[in-house]
């Protein structure tokens, strides 16, 4: 591997994950930019960074980095990249929901494309054992070819985390394209995250072109007695989001998250087949050996000197997104959706300002 050095750009909470992944790699991280001092100091006396920035065009245009992570909340991702595609870097990790809108996503991927940049949206769950394992079995045909898949996530909203869940339905059913959506959100709440209006659950139906299909269902009201969506949710079983993957000779159950570490040492039973009645625990690789952001690295670096597709590249990032706009905008419309989705704009935050959510 070459010698590779990075910068930081938006020090708070995720930036951490972020710092200690290019540590683990032994990739120097040489700059850091934020707004506030406080997270500059922070990342200065942690990461390494011995220059730090509160502009962070000024870190580009002076430090040229190799690589950077954009780590700031998602309404920043757009003209970060496009600035750090065009000052030349060789490698990029923005953080998700990849984008606001669909014009801000063809933006980033376009520039990084002009300027030979390689561009990484973190999703990514997708490095994580019990996840890795599942595309393996299904892979193998461990449960037939595979017709339907349902996915169920706590995530407030589609935007800002049920983008993970978005990313993990399709990567386990082989990234396949999208041929329609038809769904519905709850926007009657003025819940706000990372400084925007978001959805508050909802309900999708996407049909992809290789004639599988799926049922998503998300909502932060998953259980108690507010029960919108999910009231019976088992957080003992489930965490972060689940899936059911309905295949010609057995259904995959995957429970989602499991975070080593704390009272969390043993893995939990996350992956289960059922076959006519028989169910079949299946084991995975525990604990990980590298991070799942370091190994997101690890491939851009990949991708970099071997011009090698990354899994979770920014055109993989771009369908993710098209998913979220696709599912406001079949809100808004009130009918099916076509792909590849025209909408520009955010139908959702168009909905909010328009009074059809007042909030
Ligand atoms: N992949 C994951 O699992 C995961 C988990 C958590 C958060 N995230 C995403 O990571 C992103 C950041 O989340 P976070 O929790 O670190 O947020 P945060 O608010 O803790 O940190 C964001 C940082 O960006 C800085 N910032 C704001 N404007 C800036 C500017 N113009 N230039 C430079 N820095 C600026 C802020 O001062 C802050 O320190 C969000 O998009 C979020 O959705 C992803």
């Amino acid at each position: 591997m070459k010698e590779y050095n990075a910068a930081v750009i938006g020090c708070g909470r995720m930036s951490r994950g972020h710092a200690a992944s290019y540590q683990s790699l032994g990739i120097p991280i040489v700059a850091a930019a934020d707004i506030s001092q406080e997270a500059l100091d922070f990342a200065r006396e942690n990461y390494g960074a011995e220059k730090t920035y509160t502009d962070y065009r000024q870190l580009l245009a002076e430090v040229k980095p190799d690589l950077v992570s954009v780590v700031t909340a998602e309404l920043l991702h757009c003209e970060m990249v496009v600035a750090a595609a065009e000052s030349g870097v060789k490698g990029i990790v923005c953080e998700k929901p990849m984008a606001m809108n669909l014009a801000e996503a063809r933006r980033m991927v376009d520039a990084c494309k002009a300027s030979g940049s390689k561009l990484t949206i973190s999703h990514q769950r997708y490095y994580d054992p019990q996840y890795t394992k599942a595309r393996e079995l299904i892979a193998q045909g461990a449960i037939g070819k595979v017709n339907f898949i349902e996915a169920f996530a706590m995530a407030p909203s589609i935007i800002t985390d049920g983008t993970h869940t978005i990313h993990m339905t399709m990567s386990l059913l082989g990234d396949p394209k999208v041929s329609y959506l038809i769904a519905q959100i709850d926007g009657n709440s003025d819940y706000q995250y990372f400084g925007h209006r978001c959805d508050h659950g909802g309900n999708a139906f996407v049909t992809f072109k290789n004639g599988c299909y799926a049922h998503l269902t998300w909502g932060l009201h998953t259980y108690g007695e507010q029960g919108r969506i999910h009231p019976k949710w088992n957080f003992q079983r489930y965490q972060y989001h689940a899936f059911l993957v309905h295949g010609e000779t057995g259904i995959l159950e995957l429970d989602g998250d499991f975070r080593y570490g704390g009272s969390n040492t043993e893995p939990l039973e996350l992956l289960r087949i059922h076959r006519c009645g028989e169910v079949e625990k299946v084991d995975h690789k525990w604990p990980m050996e590298k991070g799942s952001i370091a190994m997101e690295i690890q491939d851009l670096i990949e991708s970099i000197e071997n011009d090698k597709p990354h899994p979770l590249s920014g055109e993989n990032g771009y369908a993710v997104t098209e998913v979220i706009m696709g599912i406001y905008e079949s809100s808004r419309r009130r009918g099916v959706v076509h792909f590849p989705v025209e909408v520009m704009d955010n139908p959702f935050l168009d909905m909010c300002e328009s009074g059809i959510f007042p909030g």
